[in-house]
């Protein structure tokens, strides 16, 4: 082998060993590359004798060998300490939890009617539901309001211009109660169910809305009193605002579909200058605040839906889902709840994973 092939072999190993991934690729062209000098040395191959071709090939074959091997085994090198490096830098902890990717949130409106559900199917309670497009009959008539009776006065609504088939005026329903005459028809009785839904009254300032939400809950069985209905009624507001000590007060009061009836106070306390619900209204300090409407179920509606009063008797309630979410969530304005104000929702709002359990807590937030 010649000296000046021998030192410039020499000097291109020793640059290879030493090169990053640019000054590889540059080796590799200055050497094997077209015009590289070991292509050179391959191309005077062809000019050369026979005897002379028989020790220049291989000699020149051998160094394009050496120099090809390098630069592999240095890329091979180098490979490696980019993976490694790429390893340590990107570190992957699969044992973190998730980022949350947070996709709007669950109305507060929402939120309740799921805790009611949640406590009421614990008690064995099944949610029925009614169109908010109702008629008269419904409405009113079968909960013991006749055309001409006062109490209609109280739920002024929005009417339709037509009327159904049986000629029956067509309305907004103005409470959730029509679904206690739907369900005695269609289910009989035993029956054990609660309605939310929304209900529309002529009628718009902080305190109201044109369109709000209830709760119905009915009861028909064999033997059914009061004391059930004060019983299931204790147990729910317990379970719904998450705290033992809430007392009930029953006061005598009027709906055409209970007998009698019962207007539902709960005591509250004052804590640091806020309501908070529980204790007995009566001791010093502390006050009663009207809750829901409930009562036995007027024979009446046993007689309109054809089931034996003889038999059977029931409780029902109804009580605002609005109201509730206020109460136990601590929203001053009603209006706020139908304005779509995404500040709002994002401030009061459930995240869509926080589902209501009665192991987990009914109103848990995530
Ligand atoms: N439907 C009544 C209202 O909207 C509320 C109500 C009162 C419902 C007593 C009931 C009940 O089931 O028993 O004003």
């Amino acid at each position: 082998m010649n000296t000046t092939d021998r030192t410039r072999l020499d000097e291109t190993l020793v640059a290879i060993a030493a090169a990053d991934a640019d000054e590889l690729e540059a080796q590799r062209v200055a050497v094997l590359g077209k015009a590289g000098w070991i292509s050179a040395a391959l191309k005077t191959l062809g000019g050369m004798s026979p005897e002379e071709r028989q020790i220049e090939g291989p000699r020149i074959q051998g160094m394009r060998a050496a120099v090809a091997d390098a630069i592999d085994a240095r890329k091979a090198v180098l490979d490696a300490a980019a993976l490694e490096k790429q390893l340590t830098s990107e570190v992957l902890d699969l044992t973190l939890p998730a980022p949350e990717t947070p996709r709007g949130s669950v109305h507060p409106v929402s939120q309740v009617m799921d805790e009611l559900a949640e406590i009421f199917a614990d008690m064995g309670f099944s949610v029925a539901t009614g169109p908010e497009i109702e008629d008269d009959w419904h409405n009113f008539t079968a909960l013991n309001m006749a055309e001409t009776h006062p109490a209609r006065a109280m739920h002024d609504t929005f009417y339709f211009p037509d009327k159904d088939g049986e000629g029956r005026r067509m309305l907004l329903r103005t409470h959730t109660s029509p679904v206690q005459i739907r369900s005695m028809i269609e289910k009989g009785a035993p029956l054990r169910i609660i309605a939310p839904g929304r209900v529309y009254r002529s009628d718009s300032d902080a305190t109201h809305t044109p369109m709000f939400h209830q709760i119905e809950g009915l009861v028909i069985d064999e033997g059914i009193h009061l004391g059930h209905l004060k019983w299931t009624l204790e147990t729910f507001l317990k379970a719904f605002f998450e705290r033992d000590d809430i007392v009930l007060r029953l006061r005598p009061s009027y709906f055409p579909f209970t007998e009698p009836s019962v207007e539902v106070d709960v005591g509250w306390q004052d804590v640091a200058g806020r309501r908070v619900l529980g204790g007995d209204g009566d001791a010093p300090g502390h006050g009663w605040m009207e809750l829901l409407g409930s009562g036995m179920v007027n024979r009446r509606l046993f007689e309109f839906t054809g089931l034996d009063p003889e038999k059977w008797s029931g409780f029902a309630f109804g009580v605002g889902v609005d109201r509730l979410a206020m109460l136990k969530y601590g929203m001053d304005d009603l209006r706020a709840f139908f304005d779509g104000d995404g500040r709002w929702l994002a401030h009061y709002g459930f995240s869509a994973f926080d589902q209501p359990t009665l192991s987990a807590g009914v109103g848990a937030r995530a």
